[in-house]
């Protein structure tokens, strides 16, 4: 199917700043709601081919006593950037580490209901082991992790690990990656040096490179920048709208100006519910429903 991208999907800027400092003033009826809730929540990604498909999930912490993650439907589309909006405790960390079963660590997690599929494969079925699926769905954390290993053997471990050994290989592997993290040319001199030597921002576009390296189908960023300062945030955002054009990006954020920057989608969540989902355009210059719009104009949250 050949991509085409819905004409509203752009957000434009000065719309989308003006909202985010000044909430929009339009009424919003329980008709609208009553709407949007008998829809699955896809209307606005016409044309886009999905890449994750999360289907009336629900996920329990205590092996099913209480839901943290209640009935989530979303599609989640290829070669986009979607983010997770919300307020702290909502469960957006714990959606994005579904998407990897990174949740499977905690022994009496469960889903309850629902299923997700990526590329069209169930991850919960037996045919698929967590470790693979991690191949294919890499993740980028909050504070950033190198191993306290070289820059180059930080970039060249996912390769390594996949089995290849051939020292040009795994050098065009590793300069590839860190261009692809926009930290080639800052650290090309000192590829031996520690990793833990480069800064906070460096960091992070390193274990980016390490992520990209292995070549995922999909990039799970958990509040990517939440450690950075203004400069090295700016560079990671330019460089999440770069690796767009290969990546399906899900990234949890904090900052309404940073979802309105850089993510196509937005989907907002409380107290475990998705309330609403659509292009970032839509959510932050006309949302459907009230409590989105109080919380991006910072009614709450
Ligand atoms: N490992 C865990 N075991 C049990 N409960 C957990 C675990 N991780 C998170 N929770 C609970 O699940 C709920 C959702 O947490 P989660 O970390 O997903 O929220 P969040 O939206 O990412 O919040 P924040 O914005 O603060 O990062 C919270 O009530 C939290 O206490
Ligand atoms: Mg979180």
């Amino acid at each position: 199917m050949t991509q085409k991208k819905p004409q509203n999907i752009e957000p434009t800027a000065s719309a989308i700043d003006q909202a985010v400092s000044q909430p929009p003033s339009s009424e919003h009826t329980e008709q609208a709601k009553a709407q949007l809730a008998q829809t699955r929540p896809t209307n606005h990604l016409n044309g886009l081919k999905t890449m994750v498909e999360i289907d009336d999930l629900s996920f329990s912490y205590d092996m099913g006593k209480t839901n943290t993650l209640q009935n989530i439907t979303l599609d989640i589309p290829e070669k986009q950037v979607t983010a997770f909006i919300g307020p702290s405790g909502c469960g957006k960390s714990t959606l994005i580490r579904c998407l990897n079963r990174m949740n499977d660590l905690v022994e009496t997690s469960r889903i309850t209901s629902g299923q997700i599929r990526i590329m069209d494969q169930n991850i919960h079925s037996k045919s698929v082991s967590p470790i693979e699926l991690r191949k294919q769905v890499g993740m980028v954390f909050q504070k950033y992790n190198p191993f306290p290993k070289s820059i180059y053997d930080n970039v060249a471990y996912g390769p390594r690990i996949q089995g290849i050994k051939k020292k040009s290989l795994l050098d065009e592997a590793v300069e590839k990656s860190l261009r692809g993290a926009a930290l080639w040319d800052e650290v090309k001199d000192r590829l031996k040096d520690s990793a833990l030597g480069l800064s906070g921002g460096q960091q992070q576009r390193l274990c980016i490179a390490r992520t990209i390296a292995v070549r995922p189908k999909v990039i799970l960023m958990d509040e990517p920048c939440s450690a950075l300062d203004p400069i090295a945030t700016a560079k990671v955002e330019e460089l999440i709208l770069e690796l767009r054009q290969d990546f399906t990006i899900v990234i949890v954020t904090h900052s309404m100006q940073q979802a309105s920057r850089i993510s196509d989608q937005t989907a907002f969540f409380y107290l475990g519910e998705l309330i609403e989902y659509n292009t970032t355009e839509h959510i932050f210059t006309n949302p459907s429903i009230k409590q989105t719009e109080d919380y991006i104009s910072g009614r709450f949250g």
